[in-house]
This record gives structure tokens, C-alpha cells and sequence, in this order.
């Protein structure tokens, strides 16, 4: 970097400020609140929308014996004669043969109330799954997962001993067993078949076991330190065993000797330490696994986005900028990674918010209502600010989409930019619009901190006053509220004293703080919904052409190709294409002339179908070219289109790229029609040269000629040329006509048809037909004599002029 360009670059630096606004967002680019179109429901709608991506990674596919792994995305529960009635009778001996065998006490003494309830809930409502269908099943699939959640916990926190977790996990693994392996009762026998593949279910299964990992250690050590360490108390028999102190079982002595203690204080250390050598493993294992997972579901729905893209009309496309395209594709729907965080995380903080509130409210209503009240000012908080991040999440897409335009145009340009010594001014506008960027997401991100430090603020009070009301009840040790209730909660704070003030301060502070985390993410929310909007956006279009319903496959060409007063226009306002009539044969070439701008490249457009006219009939062997599938009929047309495209592969890649399995003859002929030979004969690899970026090392000649080529190889019984011969020289130009007429009269059964459209005379008086276009409209059709024959006429003029008024016959 010499140092100028430091300084410079050190300038630009400076551009953007360190606190407040860079440059200000155009306003014909901003939006503001009174912009937002999408409220509450249409953001939940949005995330929902989701789903389809997310669910093959949650339902799996179905394997089957002698089958293999399907294709198709399993069914949500059952299907396709497939169930599990074995669950439902499986659960219910389970749960009986428990209690019943005293594994687990029968008692309906808290919590083993609310676990017995939940339970039976549990078993009554997996009867409906594999036997009903509709909304009874839907409800009773929510009744039986909530439940076995709640049981679970329920078992896992508050019940000592392990055989009533162990009870209440196999009886969610049974459940489970039921939505992995189902069964179809045959003639023969039974048939089976297992899910698999069912990624986003195996990845929390194992957050979850860590999870109770984690608590488990936490236990542990916790009982170690307390009883034993500290209080020279025995371990309990079964952790003894485990942690390998077998002499030191409450079964073998009453009390620990110094020296055991002492050896004893390793204990947590090395269980922490295995903990951490099993843990750290699954750790990476599980941060590679998501990031899999998430790329799939990315994968899928960006997948889905290009082939939207391919379907849409070229009108579509010609009204947006690449950038845009580009930035929807790439970074919009990335956001589907982040719904599920968004919705999981939302879910927990309910779950627990609400429950902890009725705990705090058990002890003090008061209490209750300050965090009910905290929703309040939350509330309002959140109508200001969800609109503005809403509209500011989309301004900023908006402004990086433009950006990523202004990259791809200016380096498509650059020859231009070259020429017109236009650099500086093409940096100056990037460096306006990466300002714009920088200053929308800049903006977007300050919200968030001023919608932070409202809610801080607010909650803050909230927690103190709260605060101080507790302490001032348990140093007067005031009674808490509901004691019949507290007892049955598993509470035992009859007063408030410093283990009810610790105990409730922990929890309030932690409710409070929720609801405000609650709406953090819920701001984060709808920039993943506006991120979202705009991939739906485009899903939700429908292909201006497609496939009718019923379509037949285009098959054959041999009589003729009829427009029937077609009309066309790309605005409504101007009309390119009107009332235009035209036949063409097999085996004739059909020129089609005009000045500029009067809709020849239009007029073959829709024989492709890349449009769909407004008015008349296109028809090919007296059938509507709309009743052929899109796919059939463009498989019978070639084009060379006006603008040769080509690609940064070999000359012969570029040749084969619609017909990619094509032979050495195949491209020979096609390379001998296009009169390519002398051209390849100049390049040392010859075929396998590689061109440069979109052909940039070829000039524009043999560009035309390598377009000519890739679609005479296809092969079809149409051929459509606009203009690729405009840049050979004149004997090169008539020698791939006359190859080209030859080509068009000897296709197996029948002949071909060719379209040319051409401003070179000398061309277009070997046509079997010229059209003559003027502003949309057939104004003289026939052969050249008969056109010339006709005195004022507009071809006539044409060739006079065309031809500097020299030659005329
Ligand atoms: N994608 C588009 N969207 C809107 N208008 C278009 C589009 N493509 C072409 N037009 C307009 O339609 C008219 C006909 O365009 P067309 O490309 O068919 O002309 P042409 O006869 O092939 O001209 P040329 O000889 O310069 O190639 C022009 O006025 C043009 O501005
Ligand atoms: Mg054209």
C-alpha cells in the first residue's frame, strides 16, 4: 500500500463515525414506522411459514426392510397403513407394572400427586394417537408430550431416588418408540418400518441428556461436600459403589474417619474431571451437528429459491436488480437457521416465567401482581419498538441487497470503467452506498440499545422495589400468603424469613428479568421474520408461465407455426407487439427485419415461451403452444440469443452446455456449421481452450459463432437466431447461412424451421419469407422480390438505406 492510498483508505475510515449517524439513508430508500405491513400475526405467520424446511429434519424418512431409505419426508405421526397400536398397551402395562411391583411408591402425597396425574394423562390420551385421526389426535399428541415433559421434570427435580426417573423415562421412551418404529399388519405377517434421520429430535435428546448430566454432577458433588466432607457422614450406598469408596458406605460405617474424609475431598475433583473428558466430546460433536443440521434446513429453502428463480418470468427478472437476487438467496434466508432458537428460547422463558410468577404469587399476591404489571410498560415498549424493527430490518436488506448490486454491476463493467476512466466515480458511489449500509444497520442496532436501556431502567425499579418490600417483610417475619397451597407447591415458607427472602428474591428477579428477555427476543423475532418475508416473497410468486393444468407434452413439429394476431407489451401502457400475424414451414428460413426497438427479439421470445402473449394465439401444428408443457416445448427449440452469453468453461463446455452427454461428431458437425474450424485451428488447445470470464478472451465474432454452434447441437426441429451473425464479415456470415439451410432441410422425418433476425441485406433476401416489423405491427410480409416489387414501400426504404442506395433489383 503505497502511501497514499494509506491515507486515503485511513480517510474513508473516518467516514464512518464512531458515535451517530454516517451518511443519512436516501429517503426514496427508507422506510419508517408508518411503512410496517406486517403486524403481530403476520410475523408469527411468517416463522410458521418456516416449517416445511425445518420439518424433514424433525420427521425424518421412513427405512424399510428391502426398501432402504425413502426419499419422501415421514408422515408427522402415522400413515400409509402404517401405526403403533403396541404403544399405547405398552405405556399402560408399564405404568401399572411400576407402582404395582412397589419400583415406585404408590403414594398421592406431594409431588407424587401432580406425577400420578400427569401420568394417567399421559396414558388415557396415547389410546387416540394410533387410532384416531384429526383434531382429537392433534390434541391428545399435544396432551401426551406436555405431560411427559412435565413428568419428567416433576420426576427429575423434586422426587429423590432414581428408580421414579427411571419410571418416568421409560415411559417417554416407549412413546417415543412408538413415533420411531411402526408396524402394518399384512396377510403374511407383519411389516415394519423405522424412522430415521430425524436429526433436530436426536440433537435436543442429547442437549437434554447433558443436561441431566450436568445436574447430575451438580447433585453429587453438592451431597460429597455437604455430608460427607463437611460432616464426616457416610455416602449413600449406591454412590459409594459408583465412585469406587465401597468402604465407605453408610452400610459399612456410621461415620467417616478424618483420613477417609480427607481422601474423600478428591472425590468431586475427579468426577469433574471424567464429567469433563465425556463432556467435552459430545460438546464438539453436538456444535458440529447443529451447524449441520441448520445448513440442511438453510440448504433446502435456498434450493427452493433458485428454482423459483428459474421459473419466474424473464419480466420479473428484468425488473430486478442481480444484487437483490443474490442477497435474498445468500443472506435473507439464513435467517430460517435462527426460527427455531427464536421459538425454542421464547417457549422455555414462558414456560418459566409463568410458572415461577404462581409460585411467588402463592407466598405474595402483591408480589404476583409487580411482575404482572411488569408487562406493562413492556407492553408499551414493545408496540414503539416492534414496528421499527420490523422496518429497519428491512431497510437494512434493502441497503446491503444494493450494495451487493453495486459490486456485481460495477464488476461487470469494468472494461467500461476502464475506458471512461470512470474509477473514481464508481468508488465514490460505492463508497455512498457501503455508508447507507453501514448507517442502516448502525441504526438498527441502536434501537435495540434504546429499547434495552428503557426496559433495564424499568426493571430495575421494579426488582428494587420488589426487593425492598421482602426484606422489610422477613425482618418483621411477616406470614406469606397461601399456606394450604404452599404445602401442596412443596414450599415450606410459612413466614418470611431470610430462606423465603433468598428463596422468592432469586425467583423475582429472575421473573422480572424474563419478561424483559422475552421481548429481546421477540425484537430479534422480527428481523428474522422480515428476513423471511422477503424469501417468501418470492416463493409466493406465481410463474407468470407455466404449465396449464393437463399439459401435453410437445412431441412433433411438421406443418407450421401460426401467430394469430398476437399482442404483447411488457407495461400495459406500451404495447411492443400488436395484432401480429405470421406462418412459417418446415425446411424455410423466415427473416424477420426491422428498425430497431419494433420487437423482433420480442416476437421470438414468445414462440419460447419466456412470455406468455396477452392477446391471440401462438400455435404449432394448429395447437396452442400454451397447451405444451413449458419443459417439452423449449426442448424443441434452440436459440442464439442477441446477447452471445457464454461461460468461464472450454470452448467445447461452452458448445455442449444445453446437451451436455453430446458426442465428438455431434460437436463436430456443429462446429462445421458454425463455421468454427478456422477460429479453433488458431487456438493452441483447440476445443478445450478455456475461455475467460463470460468469454472475455474471444472476440465478439467467434463468441456469435460458439453461440451458433450450441444451438445447432441441440438439434431441434426450431432454431431461433437473433442476430448472431451481426458481427462476421460478410463471406463468413453467407457460408454459415448456406450450412445452416442445408442443416434446416435434412432433419430425419421432417424439416426444421428457422427464424433469423438480421439487419444485413444480403442475408435476408435468401429467406424464404421476411417479416417486416414496425412498431409492433407486420406492416409487409412475403419474399424480397415481392417486397421490392412494392413502389412506397417500408422495406423498400429499408434496403435503400441498408444498402447506401448502390445496389437495387
Ligand atoms: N424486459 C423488458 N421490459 C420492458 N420493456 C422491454 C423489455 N425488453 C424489451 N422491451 C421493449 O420492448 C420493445 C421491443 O424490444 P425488442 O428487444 O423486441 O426489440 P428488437 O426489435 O429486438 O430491437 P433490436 O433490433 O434493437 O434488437 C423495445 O421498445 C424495448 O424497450
Ligand atoms: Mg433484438
Amino acid at each position: 500500500m503505497d502511501r497514499e492510498t494509506a491515507v486515503r483508505s485511513q480517510n474513508l475510515a473516518d467516514a464512518v463515525p464512531f458515535y451517530g449517524e454516517g451518511a443519512p439513508i436516501p429517503e426514496s430508500r427508507d422506510l419508517s414506522a408508518k411503512d410496517d405491513t406486517s403486524g403481530f400475526n403476520a410475523v408469527v405467520i411468517l416463522l410458521a411459514r418456516s416449517w416445511p424446511y425445518i420439518s424433514p429434519q424433525v420427521l425424518g424418512r421412513w427405512w424399510m426392510p428391502g426398501v432402504g431409505v425413502e426419499e419422501r419426508v415421514a408422515e408427522l405421526i402415522r400413515g400409509r397403513g402404517y401405526s403403533f397400536v403396541y404403544m399405547p398397551l405398552l405405556v399402560t402395562i408399564l405404568a401399572v407394572l411400576f407402582p404395582y411391583c412397589s419400583i415406585v411408591p404408590i403414594t398421592f402425597e406431594y409431588p407424587y400427586n401432580f406425577l400420578f396425574s400427569l401420568i394417567l394423562l399421559a396414558v388415557i390420551f396415547s389410546w387416540p394417537l394410533p387410532n384416531l385421526t384429526g383434531r382429537i389426535q392433534t390434541v391428545s399428541l399435544v396432551l401426551v408430550v406436555l405431560s411427559l415433559i412435565l413428568a419428567n421434570m416433576i420426576a427429575i427435580v423434586l422426587v429423590e431416588g432414581l428408580a421414579t426417573k427411571i419410571y418416568t423415562g421409560t415411559l417417554s421412551l416407549v412413546c417415543l418408540l412408538g413415533w420411531f418404529v411402526q408396524i402394518r399388519i399384512v396377510p403374511t405377517g407383519v411389516k415394519f418400518r423405522v424412522r430415521v434421520g430425524s436429526h433436530l429430535i436426536y440433537y435436543y435428546g442429547l442437549e437434554a441428556l447433558k443436561g441431566l448430566g450436568v445436574l447430575f454432577i451438580g447433585l453429587v458433588t453438592a451431597e460429597i461436600i455437604n455430608q460427607s466432607v463437611l460432616q464426616n457422614e457416610p455416602l449413600m450406598p449406591g454412590l459409594s459403589a459408583l465412585l469406587g469408596y465401597p468402604s465407605m458406605s453408610a452400610e459399612a460405617l456410621a461415620v467417616l474417619s478424618e483420613a477417609q474424609r480427607m481422601e474423600l475431598r478428591w472425590a468431586p475433583i475427579k468426577i469433574e474431571l471424567a464429567w469433563f473428558l465425556l463432556l467435552w466430546p459430545l460438546d464438539i460433536f453436538l456444535l458440529y451437528y447443529i451447524i449441520w443440521v441448520f445448513q440442511r434446513i438453510n440448504h433446502d429453502l435456498r434450493l427452493a429459491l433458485v428454482d423459483q428463480w428459474h421459473k419466474l418470468s424473464l419480466r420479473h427478472h428484468s425488473d430486478h436488480r442481480v444484487g437483490d437476487s443474490i442477497w435474498r438467496i445468500q443472506s435473507d434466508s439464513e435467517t430460517v437457521t435462527h426460527v427455531l432458537k427464536v421459538l425454542g428460547e421464547l417457549a422455555v422463558m414462558l414456560v418459566n416465567v409463568v410458572v415461577t410468577a404462581a409460585l411467588i404469587t402463592i407466598l405474595s399476591p402483591l408480589l404476583g401482581f409487580i411482575i404482572l404489571f411488569t408487562l406493562v410498560p413492556t407492553f408499551l415498549v414493545a408496540r414503539w419498538a416492534m414496528p421499527r424493527f420490523r422496518t429497519r430490518s428491512l431497510v437494512q436488506r434493502i441497503a446491503n441487497a444494493d450494495l451487493t448490486s453495486m459490486v456485481q454491476e460495477s464488476f461487470r463493467s469494468i472494461k467500461l470503467t476502464k475506458a471512461y476512466e470512470a474509477g473514481e466515480r464508481s468508488q465514490a458511489n460505492f463508497e455512498d452506498d457501503s455508508m447507507i449500509a453501514f448507517n442502516a444497520e448502525y441504526r438498527n442496532e441502536r434501537l435495540g440499545f434504546r429499547v434495552s436501556v428503557i426496559t433495564e431502567s424499568y426493571s430495575a425499579v421494579l426488582i428494587f422495589g420488589g426487593v425492598c418490600l421482602m426484606a422489610l417483610w422477613s425482618s418483621t417475619s411477616q406470614p406469606t400468603f397461601a399456606r394450604e397451597l404452599i404445602a401442596l407447591a412443596g414450599l415450606s415458607f410459612v413466614v418470611w424469613n431470610l430462606s423465603a427472602y433468598q428463596w422468592t428474591r432469586e425467583r423475582y428477579e429472575g421473573a422480572v428479568g424474563l419478561i424483559v428477555e422475552i421481548m429481546r427476543i421477540w425484537g430479534w423475532a422480527q428481523d428474522v421474520a422480515m428476513g423471511l418475508r422477503r424469501v417468501f416473497d418470492i416463493l409466493d410468486m406465481e410463474p407468470e408461465v407455466r404449465d396449464k393444468h393437463g399439459a401435453i407434452p410437445f412431441k412433433k413439429f411438421e406443418q407450421e407455426i401460426r401467430f394469430k394476431d398476437v399482442a404483447f407489451a411488457y407495461s400495459p401502457e406500451r404495447p411492443v407487439l400488436d395484432g401480429v400475424n405470421l406462418v412459417a414451414a418446415p425446411g424455410t428460413i423466415t427473416a424477420i427485419v426491422g428498425p430497431t426497438g419494433s420487437g423482433k427479439s420480442t416476437l421470438v421470445n414468445l414462440l419460447l415461451r419466456l412470455f406468455d402473449p396477452d392477446r391471440g394465439v401462438i400455435s404449432i401444428d394448429g395447437k396452442d403452444i400454451r397447451d405444451f408443457s413449458v419443459d417439452s416445448l423449449r426442448k424443441h427449440i434452440a436459440i442464439a440469443l442477441q446477447e452471445n452469453v457464454l461461460f468461464g468453461m472450454t470452448i467445447r463446455d461452452n458448445i455442449r452446455y444445453a446437451v451436455p452427454d453430446a458426442d465428438e461428431a455431434k460437436i463436430n458437425e456443429a462446429v462445421r456449421i458454425a463455421c468454427l474450424q478456422e477460429t479453433l485451428e488458431t487456438m493452441p488447445d483447440g476445443l478445450d481452450t478455456m475461455l475467460g470470464d463470460r468469454g472475455g478472451r474471444l472476440s465478439v465474432g467467434q463468441r456469435q459463432r460458439i453461440s451458433i454452434a450450441r444451438a445447432i447441437i441441440r438439434d431441434t426441429p426450431i432454431l431461433l437466431l437473433d442476430e448472431p451473425t451481426a458481427s462476421l464479415d460478410a463471406d463468413t456470415e453467407h457460408r454459415v447461412l448456406e450450412n445452416l439451410r442445408e442443416w434446416a432441410e435434412n432433419l430425419d422425418s421432417s424439416k426444421r424451421a428457422i427464424f433469423l433476425i438480421t439487419h444485413r441485406i444480403s442475408t435476408i433476401r435468401r429467406a424464404d419469407e421476411i417479416l417486416f416489423l414496425e412498431s409492433g405491427k407486420v406492416v409487409e410480409s412475403g419474399d424480397h422480390q415481392k417486397l421490392m416489387s412494392i413502389e412506397s414501400g417500408l422495406y423498400r426504404s429499408f434496403v435503400r438505406a441498408e444498402s447506401g442506395d448502390i445496389t437495387l433489383d
